[in-house]
């Protein structure tokens, strides 16, 4: 982070107090910060604390003309490479999302051309009331980027969603964001992942092992490296990355019908486990064992293949990268799948139960293009989503960008 510069848009909550710890650690690892205080951040934490630790002068005051004099407010939020709200209030959340700007903090908000992350902090009703869902999509839509919040007891004695990042966390994130330069800002990404059910009856499915968590990664670090990301995901287990948009889906037809809606894409990787058939009906009444009845014959529909539809549409995605999960020939198998299903890359990996990818945490994958094979260690998923981004921002910008 060492010459990197972060706005801190400090909010009136209690968490305001973990935004001088914030400072700190943001300091420590060489990254200058700017601070503008909210009026009701000021019931918090004092300017003067705010000013000692990060050294600067502290904004709190839209109109104060000296401070227009020496720096204006649309000076102040782009002279910065990162604008982070923390403690991120219902009400700056809300302001922002509406587009409002009737003080500095939202002012700056509104003026800046730099990203912004957002570490929200409040009452646990406050932030699943559908107002603040509502607002916390649209920031999500507009590539504004999160953090948090996390469950657990909060200052006002309840329990849930609400408590703020704790500082580390916030630092750790803008630490990734820089790490990752931003590389995709202005970009749009569509991310495939998890299994797809497919009904036989009300009650029954047919579905696959797939746990999703390889595409949530990838996703995350797609939207962390600037890209405006939209997630459609079949029926998963795990917590959506805060900064993506996410579309839930059930069947295959469901899943190409919202792929579709979120194009234009610039990048798009599909991780889902598709399933290849469905049953041809889906009953619209439970299948009943009478005895003595013969057991019932599912006659099978082939789905849509996504990967292959995208490759042939009108909005096809600029950069439109395939998964080829095989228990063997793995990258022989990658190599064919690139040609039939006409995308640009394979990510190719090995899913054979010994490896323990499936629904694991770790993975080796092989990236497969039409210029040859590149075998990537074993790493983390995580890992594999923050080298894939990488890579995908090396394609799309040029190695030198
Ligand atoms: O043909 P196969 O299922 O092995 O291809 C895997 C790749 O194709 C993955 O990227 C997967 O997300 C995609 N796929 C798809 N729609 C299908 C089947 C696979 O998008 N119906």
């Amino acid at each position: 982070m060492r010459g990197k510069s972060v706005l801190l848009i400090i909010g009136g909550g209690i968490a305001a107090y973990k935004s001088l710890e914030l400072i700190r650690a943001l300091k420590t690892r060489g990254c200058g910060v700017h601070a503008i205080l909210t009026q009701a951040g000021t019931e918090f934490v004092t300017p003067l604390s705010v000013a000692s630790l990060s050294g600067e002068k502290v904004f709190t005051d839209l109109f104060s003309l000296t401070d227009e004099s020496e720096m204006g407010h649309i000076e102040l939020s782009r002279s910065a490479d990162l604008l982070v709200v923390a403690p991120a209030t219902a009400d700056l959340m809300a302001k922002l999302a509406g587009g409002l700007a009737n003080d500095l903090a939202s002012t700056a908000l509104l003026a800046t051309d730099k990203p912004v992350l957002m570490a929200p902090a409040m009452n646990v009703r406050m932030w699943n009331h559908p107002a603040t869902q509502r607002n916390l999509a649209a920031l999500k839509k507009d590539g504004v980027l999160f953090v948090g919040p996390n469950d657990g007891e909060m200052a006002c004695g309840e329990f849930g969603p609400g408590r703020m990042a704790e500082p580390a966390e916030i630092a750790a994130a803008i630490e990734k964001y820089f790490a990752s330069g931003g590389r995709l800002n202005g970009l749009r990404a569509l991310v495939t992942a998890g299994p797809t059910q497919e009904p036989i009856d009300p009650v029954r499915f047919i579905a696959n092992r797939s746990s999703g968590k390889q595409g949530y990664a990838i996703a995350d670090a797609l939207a962390r490296a600037g890209a405006e990301t939209t997630l459609v995901s079949g029926p998963v287990d795990i917590a959506a990355p805060t900064s993506v948009r996410l579309l839930k889906v059930t069947t295959a037809r469901e899943m190409l019908a919202a792929c579709e809606s979120a194009l234009p894409a610039d990048v798009a990787v599909m991780t889902a486990a598709v399933a290849d058939w469905r049953p041809e009906v889906a009953l619209n009444s439970k299948i009943k064992k009478d005895a003595g009845a013969k057991a019932p014959a599912i006659q099978m529909a082939e789905n849509p293949d996504i990967l292959a539809t995208l490759a042939r549409h009108a909005q096809r995605p600029g950069l439109l990268i395939g998964f080829a999960a095989e228990t063997e020939n793995v990258v022989a198998y990658a190599q064919a799948k690139l040609k039939k299903k006409g995308c640009d890359w394979i990510v190719a990996n090995d899913v054979s139960p010994a490896t323990g990818v499936m629904g694991g945490d770790r993975n080796t994958v092989h990236i497969v293009t039409a210029g040859g094979v590149e075998d990537w260690p074993e790493m983390q998923k995580s890992e594999v989503g923050t080298r894939l981004a990488a890579r995908i921002a090396d394609a799309v910008r040029g190695k030198a960008a």
